[in-house]
Formats: C-alpha cells, structure tokens, sequence
C-alpha cells in the first residue's frame, strides 16, 4: 500500500508535520510538494524545525493566479500519480495546493483523504471556501475537525459514512513545539504580556485598499500598546510597493519559524489576525484572539467566547481594541474559558487510513 501526501504551503507543512512522520512509521509514504511556498521562510525552514524529510517529489510550480497556480499544478501532479499509482492521495485544508491534490487525484479515481474538512466560513468570495467546498465534495475521507465541521458535511449531503470527526492536526504540531520553548527567541525589546501579535494575508486584506484601512487602525493603536507584526510575503511586497506608513511601535519583521512563532504568539496580551492557523493555536494556548475577518471557519472558538470576530472596518477594530486594553477582565474572561480541542488527531487518521485501505 503506498500513500500520496499532497501539499504546497506553510500551513499545511506544519498541520502535516506529525502525520506525515507518523505515516513514515507504518507505510511507504511519497512527498509531494507543489512549490506554492518556495521563499526560504515560508517554507524549508519548516521542514528543518519540525524534522521533516525531503520530498519525493518537488513541483516547483510558485506564484501565479488562481487558475494557472491550479493548471499547472494538476498537470505535474497527474504525471506523478500515474507513475506512481498510490492507493490514497492525502491533502489538508483549503489551498490551491489542496485543490489541485484531491482534483487530480479524484479524476484518476484514486481514494482521496481530506484533512481538515467540513471548514466553512459561508463566504464564497474567499478563494478558500471555494477549495474547501469542492474537495470535500470529491473525497473519500473527510477528516473533520470539530463537531461545527462535521454539521457542515452532514447539511451538505455528503454521505455520513465518509465523515471521521478527528480533532485537529494543528493542536499535535503546536504542542511538539512547545516542548521546544527556551527563550532564545530574537529580542524585540518586548515585555511578556504586553504587546500584540499580528498577522495578515487574506487576498480581502492584502488589496491596497484593505489592507490600508487596517494598518492605519494598527497605527492608532501602537501608540498605546506595541506591535509585532511578522509580514506574509504577500502582505509585505504590498506594503514596500505602496510604501505604506508603519507607526513607530509596530515592529515589522519577515516571517519567523514556528518555534519563535508560537513562543512569541504565547508570551503576547493578544494576537490579531486574519489567518486560520492562528486562531486555532491561540484558542490551545490560552491566547485571546481577534480576527481580522467578518468571518471565520473556525466559528467553533468564536461560540466559545475564546476568540473573537472584530471585523475589517478600521474604526471599528480601534474601538474594539481600545476597549479591551482598558478592560483587563475581558480578556482574563476569554483566556479562563476551556477550549476542550481534540488533539492526537494525527494517530486517529493514520489507525482509521490503516483500517480501511489495503
Ligand atoms: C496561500 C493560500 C491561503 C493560505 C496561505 C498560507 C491559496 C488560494 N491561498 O495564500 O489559503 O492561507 O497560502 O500562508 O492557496 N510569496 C512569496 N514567497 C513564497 C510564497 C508566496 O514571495 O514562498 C508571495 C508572492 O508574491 C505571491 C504571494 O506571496 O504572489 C501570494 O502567494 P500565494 O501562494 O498565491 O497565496 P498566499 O497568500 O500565500
Ligand atoms: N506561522 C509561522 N510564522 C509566522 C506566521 C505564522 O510559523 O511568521 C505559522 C502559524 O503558527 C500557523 C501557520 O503558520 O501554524 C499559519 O499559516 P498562515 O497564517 O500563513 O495560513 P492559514 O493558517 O491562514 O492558512
């Protein structure tokens, strides 16, 4: 039996990490990595922090739009399924990367095994959702992460049988490297507890438009709390060709490794953010979360009460911010709240792949 693991970009290196090792273990397992992510800090350094193997196969597709990211990468992915004729193809969440992993596969009638499915954010305008909905629809497997994923499929009609709910894989990677923790993060000046963490790169974020509203609302805040904003590449590359205004306090860095990265996210007052990985991860360590977004998939911690939907509208994300750095108890509230997220989920997908695929 030979396993295909299909994927291209940060998150789905880091929620892969300890399946891809564990299904090592057990089963001749091929790598195949599109090359969405290709910069240095998007992607190999993940690989050597979390002692990931090299590929099998190394695609080398890179930047393009939707449709020729998604063209090229069916077309090098077929080639190596039909040379290699696995008997399941495995992709995580909602990235072109995924898409075209599941797409090509399921064309060639290989069983198709999706974790993270059932994630929905109800909003078609996000090139995810759109990924999201469609894999799940052509998957054999569909690995969810939480009960609110599970409805989800249920409500769309996907046969019940097909569905495992799992827990998250992110929660396995995001413990493994709080062992790791040793304080020898880069120094930013920055007293425990008392800056933010921010993210951003949604595609409805990274438009100049967009993304200036929100900037200007971090610039207003900075002057009362500091800021430590490690920029995607894409948000970064429009910032230096707009050359936007970043205040004095927000601290611009390029994207950091998982280990600084979850150390610096669990030592912060709280993190802002548009990406989904984040929300999960600080809904695990206890870290308030406020989500760039008018919404969100993972509504699950919202419902909560461990994070929140702060919106996009720059007054808004002010008001909302300012008030809870003069409220200390709101944010205790959101920290005291249990999460109660299923982890192990890598072991549970790779017994129910062991008992059900010969
Ligand atoms: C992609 C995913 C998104 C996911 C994100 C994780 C899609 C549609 N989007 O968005 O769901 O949340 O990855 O980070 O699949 N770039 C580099 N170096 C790199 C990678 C990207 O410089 O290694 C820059 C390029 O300018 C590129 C831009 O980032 O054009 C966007 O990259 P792309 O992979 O298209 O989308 P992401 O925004 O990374
Ligand atoms: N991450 C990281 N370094 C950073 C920013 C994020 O290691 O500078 C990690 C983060 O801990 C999470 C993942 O990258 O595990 C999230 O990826 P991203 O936000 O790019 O994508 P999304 O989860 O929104 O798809």
């Amino acid at each position: 039996m030979k396993i295909a693991t299909i994927f291209g970009t940060r998150p789905e290196i880091i929620k892969l990490s300890t399946l891809i090792t564990l299904l090592d273990k057990d089963f001749k397992q091929i790598l195949i990595h599109t090359g969405q992510h290709y910069s240095y800090e998007m992607d190999r350094i993940f690989f050597e922090e979390l002692k990931l193997r090299d590929c099998d196969y190394t695609l080398n597709i890179g930047s393009g739009s939707h449709a020729k990211q998604t063209g090229k990468m069916l077309m090098k992915i077929e080639k190596v399924l039909l040379d290699e004729k696995p008997s399941i193809v495995i992709v995580q969440g909602d990235t072109n990367s995924t898409l075209a992993g599941a797409l090509a596969a399921s064309k060639l009638q290989i069983p198709v095994a999706h974790v993270e499915a059932g994630c929905r954010s109800f909003d078609r305008t996000m090139p995810e959702e759109i990924n999201r909905i469609m894999v799940d629809h052509i998957s054999d497997f569909l690995f969810a992460p939480d009960e609110n994923a599970f409805k989800n499929l249920i409500n769309e009609g996907i046969t019940p049988g097909k569905i495992y709910l799992v827990g998250n894989t992110s929660v396995d990677a995001c413990l493994r490297t709080k062992d790791l923790f040793n304080n020898e993060t880069p120094d930013y000046s920055l007293e425990k507890g008392n800056y933010i963490l921010l993210t951003l790169h949604r595609q409805e974020n990274t438009s100049y438009g967009g993304l200036k509203g929100i900037l200007d609302a971090i610039n207003i805040i900075s002057d009362k709390i500091k800021v430590l904003f490690p920029a995607h590449l894409r948000t970064r590359k429009v910032i230096e060709d707009h050359q936007m205004e970043i205040g004095k306090n927000v601290i611009l860095t390029d994207p950091m490794g998982y280990k600084d990265f979850i150390e610096l996210l669990a030592s912060s007052k709280f993190v802002m953010t548009d990406s989904g990985g984040i929300q999960e991860e600080c809904a695990v360590l206890n870290v308030p979360c406020l989500i760039l977004r008018d919404n969100t998939e993972w509504m699950v911690y919202v419902e909560m009460g461990k994070n929140l939907l702060l919106g996009t509208n720059q007054e808004k994300i002010v008001e909302g911010v300012m008030d809870l750095l003069d409220n200390d108890q709101k944010l205790v509230e959101m920290i005291e709240i249990p999460s109660n997220i299923m982890g192990n989920a890598s072991e549970y997908i790779v017994s129910i792949i062991k008992n059900n695929i010969k």
